[in-house]
């Protein structure tokens, strides 16, 4: 069986490689398509030798540019790859430009997709990556889900149940086959912090990031913060832009509130496990806090990893700059109690989703699907 995965922006890296090792142990043939949508080497480069991926047997270089843009490249670009090798199934991947990009292509094409990560939902049409969930999940014949309610999200949106295979989270497989070796990083000495006596931050989302007015109220806040606990923000690439375009680096100079740059894979784990509190807009940062039991204060007003609030330690606090001051020092007053593990984030769902795979009748998963439909 010949499977072509598609991978383009950091957060893929680390959901693709436990997809690709098992799909190795049971004899499948696999093929790596990078698109180029992240392109640096602390977005990319760092990722594929921390995780352990082989180079990638095609290259897009697709690069940045608008939402149109950078889709149309992809699209125009893989699909002279998918007609020359005719994959049995294509993997796609999260809900980035990358992934519904070739999910389309290849549904024109009439190739087989399995999406990972189906079902998630925010439920908000202005994020970017709702459009593409939704989109991706249309066009896939076989959806993975990572927790229980993404069933239900895609049964409500007309997916026939028995292309969706609840298999969990292979971002946590990543996360449990590295968590010793990340345990080596010297990130917490580079940064002169001690285990839990720093917080975390990330923040990248264009909603928090892109207009200057919710940015400097989200900085002033997490200021606020740095006063009671040093604080390392290893910034996004789109972020360290924003603060050079609205000028915030001045009000963050000489404050506990490093802003530094992107880290690799083992080096963010590690100063995640240890963290005393971490702040963050990104999605998969509030699964892994999770497994690692350490709180959570996601800044932003919805999550489609609701699974993350209900059972582990994540908390939706808004980006209110009043919100955001007031749980930071109510988690470091009274750390909440210790987090449960949400239904088979166990590390094996690579596993999972390479049995569903391999046991699908080849080349058949379209016609089977189709007249399923
Ligand atoms: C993308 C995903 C987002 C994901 C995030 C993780 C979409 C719609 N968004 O957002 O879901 O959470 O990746 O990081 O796919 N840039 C660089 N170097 C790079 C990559 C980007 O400098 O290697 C800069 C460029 O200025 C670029 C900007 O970052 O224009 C944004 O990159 P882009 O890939 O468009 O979106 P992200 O914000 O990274």
């Amino acid at each position: 069986m010949k499977i072509l995965h598609v991978a383009g922006a950091r957060p893929n890296f680390m959901k693709v490689a436990p997809v690709m090792r098992a799909l190795a142990a049971r004899g499948a043939t696999s093929i790596l398509v990078h698109t180029g949508q992240h392109y640096d080497e602390a977005m990319s480069d760092a990722f594929f030798t921390d995780l352990g991926l082989p180079q990638p047997d095609v290259h897009l270089e697709v690069g940045s540019g608008s939402h149109a843009a950078q889709t149309a490249r992809i699209m125009e670009r893989i699909e002279p790859v998918l007609i020359e090798h005719r994959p049995d199934l294509t993997a796609v991947v999260g809900d980035v430009n990358s992934t519904i990009a070739s999910a389309l292509v290849c549904a024109k094409l009439g190739l087989a997709i399995a999406h990972v990560e189906a079902g998630l939902r925010s439920f908000d049409r202005s994020m970017p990556e709702e459009i593409n969930r939704v989109l991706t999940d249309q066009v896939s014949d076989l959806l993975f889900t990572t927790s229980p309610e993404a069933e239900d999200n895609l049964v409500a949106e007309g997916i026939a149940r028995e292309k969706i295979h609840f298999v969990g989270n292979p971002m946590i497989d990543s996360l449990e086959s590295h968590r010793e070796r990340a345990r080596s990083s010297n990130a917490l000495t580079t940064f002169g912090v001690a285990p839990a006596a720093y917080g975390l931050v990330t923040l990248h989302r264009p909603s928090n990031v892109d207009d200057p007015e919710t940015f400097r109220r989200i900085l002033d806040a997490l200021l606020d913060v740095s006063r009671e606990i040093p604080l390392v923000f290893p910034a996004h690439p789109r972020t360290v832009k924003m603060i050079g375009e609205f000028d915030l680096g001045v009000s963050v100079s000489g404050s506990s509130l490093a802003v530094v740059e992107p880290l690799g894979y083992l080096d963010f784990l590690h100063m995640m496990a240890n963290a005393r509190i971490v702040l963050t807009d990104s999605g998969g940062i509030q699964e892994e806090t999770t497994i690692l039991g350490v709180p959570c204060l996601t800044l932003r007003w919805n999550t489609e990893r609701p699974i993350t609030v209900s059972m582990g330690t994540n908390r939706l606090v808004g980006t209110d700059p009043d919100a955001i001051r007031r749980e930071a020092l109510a988690v470091l007053a009274a750390p909440p109690p210790p987090a449960a593990r949400p239904p088979l984030w166990d590390g094996k769902a690579g596993d999972r989703i390479a049995d569903v795979i391999v046991s699908q009748p080849e080349r058949r998963t379209k016609e089977a699907t189709r007249a399923g439909r």
